[in-house]
């Protein structure tokens, strides 16, 4: 990625948001490692720094998804976003992410800000208003919007794709584009209507567009991000919808608009600035400084699948707003895989953050930690637990956890806990060239890390972060103070010194990675507030202050832990694909009495037999408690005749009787049959008598 701290503009203030989830569903590790974690150590670092920055974070809270899933629960979209909205804010709030806010969007001084945003272009003329033919489901009197319609994709024919995209190959769609398009509300086709919509003309921004990301941002936007509005904008840019037939969303302000709302995409970017006002008004702020000072700096924190809404289309509707600056950088980041598959919050697949806090907890750090070691900003990554075991043991814990504790513990032993002064005898330097070499590097690394977090390389800034604790682990065991006690004090004073001056120092810079950590090693080294300014420079702590007893920073994770989120997976997996291979449809309905004319009765086998020149067939003499019978099952191959002697089944006693194989059947027995084509006799969970009626 390219470097933009050379040719550095300054800021004065830092506007910095991160994509709003959408509240129909928890959070998982791929919302964190692709937005949120990067976003909080940006926002952290800056703060660290002494910059004037707002960190804005909340819910989106409208889209057709949260209707559907309403209606499959069916229950009302507000108590589905309240229910997530909840959970959402609740599990990052456990996470550390330090939002200044963390608002919502079906919030009232939402809907009044996004109702007054559309007012004012509308009052501009800045849109186009258009009469055209919709798909409309007749049965439900409904226009079918993006995922109400589903079909056939024209590009990787695909036989699920949306009305607005296709999730198997990507391309953003229309309905109209859909093969074989179907209502999701009622399975019907639809049928074409009239309807009247309104417009962004994105193709009048063509000339902006171009200037101020394919000039102006060439060199400091990233590569991924860069790329995809370069083929957006050489594609030529059409005229874009911005209202939806739907009941759920911010109204239409316009007079006789019943039925319609903006399109969620519309509302929801617009949802960073209503979360900007509600935290300025409640802290008495002047929240707009932060949205249309040319001075303030707005970064986007996104996910590959959001590029086109926040380098596009927001920066359309602000431009024509009037009044407010447009992003900085937006950068995005790639997928995060999980065990190598794609993350999927319908087959389950993913790593809830709810469920991580409340298996690991205390270990928010430790995720934090893997997440941004692991961040897909190049390319699409993967996470497993092997690695997230490897990386807390090898790493947090074995080099960061390991030189800690051990400076801390030989401070207490040798001094009380008190910080030993540099010193050495009248015939010896005082810092030998070893202590000099450590304290030099010390002091480079605040402004590597610095260089890498301006860049948005926040993979390679924890990098250096390690390489800090690496330095101090190995300064540490080659130094040897535990063997130079007896003769050398002064050596060992040294030592520890130098040693304890790294602590400080990482406990300083770890903060915006390694929150909690940084919390307690502050505390342990009863490190009054330092900024990001005094860290690496060797006087952080002074000789004689006196530090805490040290606790463990980090714990050792065992592979029982691993064993048991890996089983959980391999649970869903087994799971999602016996749903997809059983995938037989219902059968038609059957009335109640349709079922009561069947006679189905608990049996037991006396007797049985394969039948000659078959592979499958069984001739079985069962006892029904009513009579004993001959009965002809498909079961050979699965038992043993043998072994079926004396077993209890379930036996459809009123089946006409019918001649296989030469041999008459009266009756049927009941088995199950799984998605392999295995097949299992099935019988009553009790040992109930011969003859008992199932029904
Ligand atoms: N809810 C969207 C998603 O999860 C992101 C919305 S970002 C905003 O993909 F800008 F629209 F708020
Ligand atoms: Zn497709």
């Amino acid at each position: 990625m390219p470097d933009i701290t050379n040719n550095k503009k300054a800021f004065k203030r830092y506007t910095i948001t991160s994509a709003l989830p959408y509240a129909n569903g928890p959070l998982h590790i791929g919302h964190l490692a692709g937005v949120y974690v990067p976003a909080d150590i940006y926002a952290r670092y800056l703060r660290l720094k002494g910059e004037d920055v707002v960190f804005i974070g909340g819910s989106d809270e409208h889209g057709v998804p949260i209707t559907i899933k309403a209606r499959q629960e069916q229950t009302s979209p507000q108590a589905i976003v309240d229910r997530y909205h909840a959970l959402i804010r609740d599990s990052f709030k456990k996470f550390g992410i330090s939002f200044d806010v963390y608002s919502r969007t079906s919030a009232a001084i939402h809907h009044e800000t996004a109702s007054a945003f559309f007012r004012k272009l509308y009052d501009n003329g800045k849109f186009l208003e258009k009469e055209t033919e919709q798909y409309f489901d007749a049965e439900n009197q409904q226009f079918l919007a993006d995922r109400y319609i589903t079909g056939h994709c024209p590009h990787c024919s695909y036989d699920k794709a949306y009305g607005d995209q296709c999730e198997n190959c990507g391309t953003s769609l229309s309905p109209t584009d859909l093969i074989n398009p179907r209502s999701v509300l009622s399975g019907n086709k639809p049928v074409m209507k009239k309807t009247r919509h309104w417009y962004l003309p994105l193709d009048q921004y063509e000339p902006m567009l171009r200037k101020w990301i394919l000039e102006d941002h060439k060199h400091d936007w990233k590569p991924n991000v860069y790329g995809q509005c370069k083929s957006w904008i050489d594609q030529g840019l059409q005229a874009r919808a911005v209202t939806r037939d739907l009941d759920w969303g911010v109204k239409v302000p316009v007079e006789g608009t019943e039925g319609k709302v903006l399109y969620v995409w519309f509302d929801a970017p617009i949802g960073y600035i209503s979360a900007t006002r509600e935290w300025g008004e409640e802290k008495g702020i002047d929240w707009e400084k932060y949205w249309k000072d040319p001075e303030s700096k707005l970064v986007h924190f996104i996910g590959k699948d959001n590029i086109v809404f926040h380098c596009i289309i927001f920066p359309c509707m602000l431009h024509a707003e009037g009044s407010y600056i447009l992003p900085e950088n937006v950068p995005a980041n790639e997928f995060l895989n999980l065990e190598g598959d794609k993350i999927s919050t319908s087959r389950n697949w993913a790593v809830w953050l709810h469920e991580y806090l409340e298996a690991f907890p205390g270990k928010q750090d430790v995720l934090r930690y893997v997440l941004c070691s692991a961040a897909p900003e190049t390319k699409d990554n993967d996470f497993t637990w092997k690695d997230f075991q490897a990386r807390n043991n090898g790493e947090l814990l074995a080099v960061f956890g390991n030189f800690v504790n051990r400076t801390l513990v030989l401070t207490h032993k040798y001094f009380d806990g008190k910080v030993p002064a540099v010193e050495g005898s009248p015939e010896d330097p005082r810092l030998l060239e070893s202590d000099q070499q450590a304290l030099d590097a010390l002091a480079g690394f605040p402004g590597k890390i610095m260089h890498s977090l301006d860049n948005y390389r926040f993979r390679e800034a924890l990098g250096e972060l390690m390489n800090l604790a690496r330095l101090g682990n190995k300064y540490l065991t080659e130094a040897e103070p535990w063997k130079l006690f007896k003769e050398h004090p002064e050596r060992v004073r040294t030592i520890l010194n130098v040693s304890l001056q790294i602590c400080a120092s990482l406990a300083v810079l770890c903060e915006p990675f390694l929150p909690f950590t940084a919390e307690k090693l502050k505390k342990m080294l009863q490190l009054e507030f330092a900024g990001w300014a005094r860290a690496g420079q060797a006087g952080l702590l002074q000789p004689g202050h006196q530090i805490d007893q040290p606790s463990l920073l980090f714990e050792k994770i065992e592979d029982s832990q691993i064993e048991q989120q890996v089983k959980k997976l391999l649970n869903t997996r087994e799971r999602n694909a016996a749903n997809e291979q059983s995938a037989e449809p219902l059968k038609p309905a059957i009335s109640f009495d349709d079922f009561s004319r069947l006679d189905i009765r608990v049996a037991t086998v006396l007797a049985a037999e394969k039948v000659p020149k078959t592979k499958k067939l069984l001739k079985l003499q069962v006892d029904t408690g009513v009579d004993q019978r001959t009965l002809v099952s498909g079961i050979a191959g699965v038992y043993e005749p043998a072994d079926l002697i004396g077993k209890r089944v379930v036996v459809l006693a009123n089946l006409e009787p019918k001649t296989i194989k030469g041999i008459e059947s009266h009756g049927m027995v009941l088995m199950a049959e799984d998605p392999e084509g295995d097949l299992a006799f099935i019988a009553p969970e009790k040992d109930f008598p011969d003859g008992s009626i199932i029904s």
